[in-house]
């Protein structure tokens, strides 16, 4: 039996999500004409009260294409320093839209108004870039499964309104925010120009992300995600995959955080370990007291099957998903307490 904690990228789709993707009506989603398609990207457009939905092979694709709708070369946008769209989406913020990113120094991922407010350029001094965007990530990965209080989202957008700012949030583990926090979607849609979702993490789908706004924005992303070369023909059997994931996966979240939680528990307890973030999520962030290897922990863990991964000297992340089942957790658990 692998255990692996890496990411909640791993899981594997079900016989029953299989089943439902074979069943699927598909068309050329290039001509718009999958129906399975149309109504993924009407049931989520819906989820957020928003007008409109584009399906994507990934996270990423969603987000860049966020970046290149809102901002023209050799503008800047805002996001905290562990973001996604900064760290791991290949500089792609640069490559395809032209565009720098300020970074702030936010708490577990997570950014104030007070911050943006600070870090806009002054449009009138034109020898720094213009400030068009900011991007924010609920929940943040690098930050732990942190999940942002949504005061916060709304003080934020008062800054955007204010300054002429794009507001774009990273949702790729919204799903984990909604159900802890069990907030409504659609105060999300009130609040950001664009939010991408997906459903390949926590959910359990093979594949696919979503990214959601008005209908005039939707038309122009569609445009975009043309040009990355994201336009896919008979998808709506991965599609039917992301219904199934939304009709089923959703509420079981909770079992995921509370397994994150009691690890987190047991971690604290344990001789060498110096520190375990909080946790909210499905993502645990602990590190290691001086003189503990974590490249040596994660080689002692692997001899017992169990899969987790570094974030630098001393730092670890687990995280727990749909695969990881009670009967892992108790093995895992006991595997932790017996380490030397
Ligand atoms: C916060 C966040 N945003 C975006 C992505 C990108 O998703 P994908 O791997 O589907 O491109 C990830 C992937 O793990 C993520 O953690």
């Amino acid at each position: 039996m692998e255990i692996n904690l890496v990411s909640d990228t791993v899981t594997k789709p079900t016989p029953e999500m299989l089943r439902y993707m074979f069943q699927a009506q598909v068309g050329d989603d290039v001509y718009k004409q999958d129906p399975t398609v149309i109504a993924l990207e009407t049931m989520v457009a819906q989820i957020f009260g928003m007008e409109a939905a584009l399906f994507f092979p990934s996270g990423t694709m969603a987000n860049q294409t966020a970046i290149k709708l809102h901002t023209q070369p050799g503008e800047q946008l805002i996001a905290d320093k562990y973001a996604h769209v900064f760290n791991y989406e290949g500089g792609g913020a640069s490559f395809n839209s032209g565009v720098s990113c300020k970074l702030l120094d936010g708490n577990r991922g997570m950014i104030t108004a007070e911050q943006v407010a600070e870090a806009i350029n002054d449009p009138e001094f034109y020898h720094a870039p213009l400030t068009s965007l900011v991007c924010v990530e609920n929940t943040t990965n690098k930050g732990g499964g942190a999940c942002y209080d949504f005061e916060e989202f709304k003080r934020i957008r008062k800054v955007c309104d204010e300054n002429n700012l794009k507001f774009h949030m990273d949702g790729a583990r919204i799903w984990n925010a909604l159900v802890h926090k069990k907030e409504n979607p659609t105060e999300y849609g009130k609040v950001f120009d664009t939010i991408s979702v997906c459903l390949s993490k926590g959910l359990g789908a093979p594949i696919g992300s979503l990214l959601v706004s008005d209908k005039a924005t939707i038309n122009r992303a569609f445009r975009i995600r043309k040009i990355l070369g994201g336009g896919m023909r008979q998808v709506g059997y991965l599609a039917a995959a992301g219904i199934y994931a939304l009709q089923n996966n959703v509420n079981r979240l909770v079992d995921d955080h509370q397994r994150a939680r009691e690890l987190g528990a047991v971690l604290e307890n344990l001789p060498w370990v110096e520190k375990v973030e909080p946790v909210e999520t499905n993502i645990l962030i602990f590190s290691l007291k001086k003189g503990f290897d974590e490249k040596l922990l994660i080689e002692k863990l692997k001899q017992k099957s169990i899969f987790i991964s570094s974030l630098g000297p001393g730092k670890l992340r687990i995280v727990t998903h749909l695969d990881y089942k009670a009967v892992m957790h108790n093995y895992v658990i006991d595997t932790l307490k017996k380490l030397v």
